[in-house]
């Protein structure tokens, strides 16, 4: 019987499980209950006593050879199970990334870039967070100037109140033309802060593109016929009204409206039975703005617009609520992406 104990040792020594189910077995079938120990183990009562030490030993050896191979493989198989933890499968196919698509504000705006760059205007930027003299005082908006409760906004140094979240773009303006001598051809595309009601129309979060034209002998009629262009590039309709209007940075000002027709009937809802539509404001630089940042307004002239990237994106994509721009509903966003 020895010899068959010993024969278990060196079956048990060659061992290997290539499964944890393999090795179950295995463990199952030494040290169950009804397994091969259990049965030397009942037979040591027959075993005459001089041979009973031997015997013994024997069986302890099996004993002993088998836990601890049992114990070495499960060890080995929570490797591997820990290593395909980190790593994953690494046969496994990758998982699909989706592909997004550019946000609906940013499209508009690189349409708009696009149609200025066409025509020598280059792209210039500035920070979100302003000081009084860049997004008001040099704008000939001093304090106190009524014009500007028209663009209440967000104090973040009150002081003194200096520091603000800019309330547009012209702030882009003022500091290019700070640094740069004219001819100036240049469209300010960015992020702007109104202290306003949210609602669909309307949210304290916007943004604009302003463009700046500075040269020698720059008339109203330049303006006009930039912006026949541009409107005729973006919309395909180039019948433009410039109804008289004021803003403290350009004199003479004026809101632009487009015609945008009567044919639909979300026409007569979006230009309220009129077939015109509010797009920008307007207006020639006023010398005083440009005394404000030593360009002197004896020699240069200029002109200058500004519009709401939201509202073109409206109606360009017939795009019902504001908020919808910044709720970042892949659902909205997902539909943008055939424009691409
Ligand atoms: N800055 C003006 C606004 O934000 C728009 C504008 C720009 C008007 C340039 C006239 C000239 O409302």
């Amino acid at each position: 019987m020895i010899d068959q104990i010993k024969s278990h040792i060196e079956t048990v020594k060659k061992f290997n499980a290539s499964s944890e189910k393999e090795l179950e077995e295995f463990r199952i079938s030494y040290l169950g209950k009804k397994g091969i120990l259990n049965d030397f183990f009942s037979k040591f009562k027959t075993v005459p006593n001089e041979q009973k030490k031997d015997f013994g030993k024997a069986i302890n050896e099996l004993k002993q050879e088998a836990s601890s191979k049992i114990e070495g493989l499960k060890a080995a198989f929570k490797n591997q199970q820990e290593e395909k933890g980190i790593y994953g499968d690494l046969t496994k196919p990758g998982e699909q990334i989706e592909i997004g698509s550019r946000h609906p504000i940013s499209l508009v705006k690189n349409q708009i870039i696009e149609v200025f760059s066409n025509i020598g205007f280059n792209v210039s930027e500035g920070p979100e967070i302003e000081d009084d003299w860049h997004n008001f005082s040099a704008l000939n908006l001093p304090e106190y100037h009524p014009a500007r409760d028209m663009q209440d906004t967000f104090f973040i140094q009150t002081d003194p109140k200096d520091i603000l979240l800019r309330t547009h773009t012209s702030s882009v303006q003022v500091r290019y033309m700070e640094n740069n001598t004219p001819p100036i051809r240049t469209i300010s595309p960015g992020r702007v802060f109104r202290n306003e009601d949210i609602s669909s129309r309307s949210h304290c979060i916007f943004h604009q593109v302003e463009g700046l034209y500075i040269d020698k002998n720059v008339s109203f009629k330049d303006l006009k016929q930039t912006l026949m262009y541009f409107t005729e590039q973006l919309f395909g309709k180039s019948k433009i009204r410039l109804r008289p209007s004021y803003f403290p940075f350009t004199e003479p000002s004026a809101e632009v409206d487009i015609y945008w027709g009567l044919e639909t009937e979300t026409d007569y809802r979006i230009t309220k039975g009129t077939g015109w539509l509010e797009i920008m404001g307007c207006g020639m630089v006023d010398p005083n703005v440009l005394k404000n940042v030593n360009i002197d307004p004896n020699e240069y002239s200029g002109f200058a617009f500004g519009m709401g990237i939201e509202r073109i994106a409206m109606l360009l994509y017939q795009i019902e609520d504001i908020r919808m721009f910044y709720e970042n509903d892949i659902r909205f966003l997902k539909q943008f992406k055939s424009v691409l």
